[in-house]
């Protein structure tokens, strides 16, 4: 059943960047990809064709140096970290549609077809790379990344110079600033787009896409001395993902993706390399690139040296997963920084989910059980008002403003805590009984809209609301987003309190 309410796009494809896995994943790499599952499960309920696709970045120095240590083959590790990945997935419920490895066979394919497509083109040519070598380390560093002569584990350096394969960038800076002018909406906040302009506008150098000394990658097919540069290999993943190399039936239906989440420190390679390459290739572009702030903790930098790293298993044993996803994209706006820190998320609990949600429902359950009946259908004001905020919850999500979604779900409590308040049902049950009767049914079928747009963020949460409120959630009819007679004749059930105080 469609609601009247909202037109859901005919197809969605969703992504997150694929995620380095030498280490193990962490609140950031959760914020993305449950940033995406929300987008994912909000779609689909609305009727929406979605695919969602995540993954492993997994070639590179890294990981070849990571498996020498351990003496297993660098393929015996990532199959390890990878599967790793996919089990944590799977603790905080990310409903992707598709796990793109690089590894994957269809994935190296790919690259190789990609890359001699843009040799044959002209774009990549042979010429010469300068930089820092370090011996120990077989790499180069930039000028950046050098510290007083020597690489950053403290190597001494040389300044080297080898022959290496080219991309030619600077001959489509001009196009790339005409085609972001031309879509105001394809780099998203405004903010990282401004810097990604002016960053163009200082005007973009070729890039090396060839590394001679790293074996782990895939080998370049006009000379296989060379293997890819990571960004390469990594950006066409969302490609690959789609099956594209054994047959263009998923690309057919999902291309181009209508939106790339990422934190804002990788924007650039999806701004200027990736569309870039895309027009090399001639395929279409991305509808939205949208980058997202950067969590601290406490307000200090997550990391392993300040052992301060907060890994969601870890968080979810402790207090749980919708707590986990609420607090996430309550907390922070999303598109900025912000900062984790264990008082806030007591004080959402305590405030929010009891004070606000948790005792919404227990009242309203509470009044519907002592007339030991059913209700009828029956509508006022307050469905108007509930009927609204449904339409501003999916602006919301056009606008990729996760914290206005949950801003408004809030409004829809607080507005039917006053409908409590100013009705008084308690005085009505004796002496008005049908009013009592109508306001209840308001409240109860507001109550069923609440759990429905809650159910794409708290994914088991939304369930025990579902089951006091007599509604089956395999049932597709009952998250019709629209005040409509789903809740006539339930038999609605108060139990425990659906949340519980945290000290
Ligand atoms: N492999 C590349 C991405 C290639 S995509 C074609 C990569 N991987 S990564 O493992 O470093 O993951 C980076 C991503 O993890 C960020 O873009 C962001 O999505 C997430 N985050 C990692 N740390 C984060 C925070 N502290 N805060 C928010 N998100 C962060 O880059």
């Amino acid at each position: 059943m469609l609601s009247k309410l909202i037109i859901a796009p005919k197809k969605y494809y969703i992504t997150t960047p694929i995620y380095y896995i030498s280490d193990k994943m962490h609140l950031g790499h959760s914020y993305t990809t449950i940033a995406a599952d929300i987008f994912a499960r909000y779609y689909r309920m609305i009727g929406t064709d979605v695919f969602y696709l995540t993954g492993t970045d997994e070639h590179g120095l890294k990981i070849q140096q990571a498996a020498e240590s351990k003496g297993i083959t660098p393929k015996q590790l990532v199959d390890d970290l990878a599967q790793q990945t996919k089990d944590l997935w799977k603790l905080l419920d990310i409903s992707y549609d598709a796990f793109i490895r690089t590894t994957d066979q269809k994935h190296e394919q790919l690259i190789q077809e990609i890359v001699q497509q843009m040799f044959d083109k002209g774009d990549i040519y042979l010429g010469d790379y300068e930089g820092w070598y370090c011996k120990g380390c077989e790499s180069y560093f930039t000028e950046k990344e050098i510290k007083n002569g020597k690489c950053p584990i403290g190597h001494e350096v040389f300044k080297e110079k080898e022959k290496a394969y080219f991309f030619r960038l600077s001959k489509y800076q001009e196009w790339l600033l005409q085609y972001i002018e031309e879509h105001p909406d394809f780099l998203q906040p405004q903010s990282r787009k401004n810097e990604m302009l002016a960053f163009i506008k200082n005007g973009l150098e070729d890039l090396c896409i060839s590394r001679e000394a790293v074996s782990w990658g895939i080998k370049l097919p006009f000379d296989e001395k060379y293997t890819v540069y990571v960004w390469v290999d990594a950006l066409f993943n969302y490609l690959s993902g789609l099956d594209y190399i054994n047959t263009k039936e998923k690309y057919l239906k999902y291309w181009p993706p209508d939106l790339q989440l990422m934190g804002k420190e990788i924007f650039r390679f999806h701004t200027i390399y990736w569309p870039i390459f895309l027009k090399s290739v001639n395929l279409e572009l991305p509808k939205i690139e949208f980058a997202h702030g950067w969590w601290t903790v406490e307000g200090q930098k997550m990391s392993k040296s300040f052992g301060n790293v907060i890994y969601p298993d870890e968080f979810i044993e402790k207090y749980n997963l919708d707590i986990y996803r609420y607090y996430l994209f309550r907390e922070v706006s999303f598109g900025e920084d912000g900062s984790f820190s264990i008082k806030t998320v007591k004080e959402r609990i305590n405030n929010e989910l009891v004070a606000t949600l948790g005792n919404l429902f227990s009242r309203v359950l509470a009044l519907a059980q002592k007339r030991g009946k059913t209700f009828s259908f029956f509508k006022d004001q307050l469905s108007e008002r509930v009927n609204e905020k449904i339409i501003e919850i999916h602006k919301a999500y056009e606008q990729i403003n996760l914290s206005k979604v949950l801003n408004e779900i809030f409004e829809i409590c607080y507005l039917a805590n006053k409908y409590v308040q100013e009705n008084k049902p308690w005085e009505l049950i004796e002496n008005n009984p049908e009013k009592f009767d109508q306001i209840i049914y308001v409240l109860l079928e507001t109550l069923r809209i609440i759990a429905v747009e809650l159910s794409p963020i708290m994914t088991r949460k939304y369930k025990v609301m579902f089951e006091q409120l007599d509604l089956d959630p395999d049932d597709k009819n009952n998250y019709l987003l629209e005040f409509s007679n789903i809740m006539e004749n339930k038999n609605v059930k108060k139990k425990d309190h659906i949340f519980k105080k945290v000290e």
